[in-house]
């Protein structure tokens, strides 16, 4: 199968990087590596965790070293909860005492925790050296390794300490999903739907046209069947497509767009999706799977508001019932929902914006003061309690 590429190229801070997605890569990465470093680059520490460094780990090691880097691994603790200040230091600690220099460069082997981590580290540690993302879960190929978010959870909230720090190229080897567990396949596919639904018809029909054809259940046996590696690549290929698309034109998510193009609209689905993780104590949902319902509820919502069609809101719901199944949600207190809506705030300013629909392809930015407190309890009770 021949590689694809996406092509990234920011103004604002005068960088170009190229994504490169293709079927068993991690075998040539140390070369594909060097061709993407400064000629300088000398010493890689490679940031992993131990169950996905002992899958994929020596392979890039060995590939590393002969392309004639000086390879040093730092192993992090697998987990959304060691995504923090404390494995933020430890890793700054690991390059410093490797006397990483500006010329070198981290790589993240792995989804979006390491990636979210090793991209912050890589940031600050002298002022930031380059840095490669390897992404091997479906939510970090098609989301967290492009655009440059980095950062980490603290007391503070989630994700609220960090830094715009773009990566200098992006390796999507999509045989690395043939070991991902099935619920985090259907929490990237979730994130697939969202990027479906705000893009536009050909991204959401080509989304749930995968999903029709290949069912999530039976997905490992099928990395034998090429027509399947095939469409795997061509959509993970047009999700980052679109991805880079919002990226390049409002790189760092500037506060005062509310424009159908504006970054703002990757967080479709979130606010919810936010609150439903932060009142289960971020243990019952993988993000992926709360923002699936974050999909549903900003569709009703759209709908009540008689800005979204009833067929709309149909093809949304058909194509997230492909998914894998989420979670059973019944039990949810939805007071304690309603009130963890404030935590987006944090970020959008003193109103919360909704990020809503008025048709797939189409979405709007809605503040909450136009929106009666009525129709968001009867749409939180219609996606979580029916
Ligand atoms: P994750 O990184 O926690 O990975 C999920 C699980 O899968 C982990 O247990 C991991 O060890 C395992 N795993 C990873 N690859 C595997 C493979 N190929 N085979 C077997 N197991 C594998 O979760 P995620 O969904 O990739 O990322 C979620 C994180 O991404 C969150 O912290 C979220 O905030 C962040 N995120 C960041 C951005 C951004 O723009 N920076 C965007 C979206 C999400
Ligand atoms: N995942 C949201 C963003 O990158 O802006």
């Amino acid at each position: 199968m021949k590689t694809k590429n996406v092509e990234i190229s920011l103004s604002q801070a005068a960088h170009r990087y190229s994504v490169e997605i293709g079927y068993d890569l991690l075998r040539n990465s140390g070369s594909w590596a060097k061709s993407c470093l400064s000629p300088g680059a000398q010493k890689i520490v490679i940031i992993s965790n131990a169950k996905i460094f002992k899958i994929y780990g020596e392979t890039v090691r060995k590939s590393f070293e002969n392309a004639g880097f000086e390879v040093f691994v730092w192993l992090m603790k697998d987990g959304e909860k060691y995504k923090n200040l404390r494995s933020f230091e430890t890793a700054l600690a690991f390059l410093s005492e490797r006397k990483l220099t500006r010329n070198d460069a981290v790589i993240a082997l792995g989804g979006g925790v390491v990636g979210d981590l090793s991209g912050f580290a890589s940031s600050v540690y002298l002022r930031g050296i380059a840095f490669l993302q390897i992404p091997t879960t479906l939510l970090s190929m098609i989301d967290s390794s492009v655009g440059g978010k980095t950062g980490v959870n603290s007391s503070f909230g989630k994700n609220l300490i960090g830094t715009f720090h773009q990566p200098n190229a992006v390796l999507i080897d999509v045989l690395t999903l043939k070991t991902l567990p099935r619920r985090e396949l259907t929490a990237g596919f979730c994130e697939a739907v969202k990027h479906g639904a705000i893009s536009n018809e050909g991204l959401f029909h080509q989304t749930a046209g995968f999903l029709n054809n290949y069912k999530i259940e039976k997905y490992k046996t099928l990395f034998s069947n090429q027509g399947f590696i095939e469409n795997l690549s061509d959509l993970i290929h047009a999700q980052v497509s679109f991805k880079a698309e919002i990226v390049l034109n409002d790189e760092r998510e500037d506060i005062n767009r509310i424009d159908s193009k504006s970054r703002k609209i990757l967080n479709f689905g979130h606010t919810l999706g936010h609150a439903l993780e932060k009142v289960t104590g971020y243990k019952y949902f993988k993000h992926g799977e709360a923002v699936g319902y974050g999909i549903l509820f900003a569709a009703a919502l759209s709908k009540k508001l008689d800005i979204l069609s009833k067929n709309e809101v149909k093809s949304l719901n058909d194509v997230l019932c492909k998914v894998g199944g989420l979670p059973e949600t019944r039990n949810i207190d939805l007071k304690e929902v309603v009130e963890a809506f404030s935590f987006d705030k944090k970020t959008t300013g003193k109103t919360l914006q909704w990020i809503l629909l008025s048709g797939i392809g189409k979405p709007v930015i809605v503040s909450s003061r136009e929106i009666p407190q009525s129709i968001i309890e009867e749409s939180l009770i219609e996606v979580l309690q029916k």
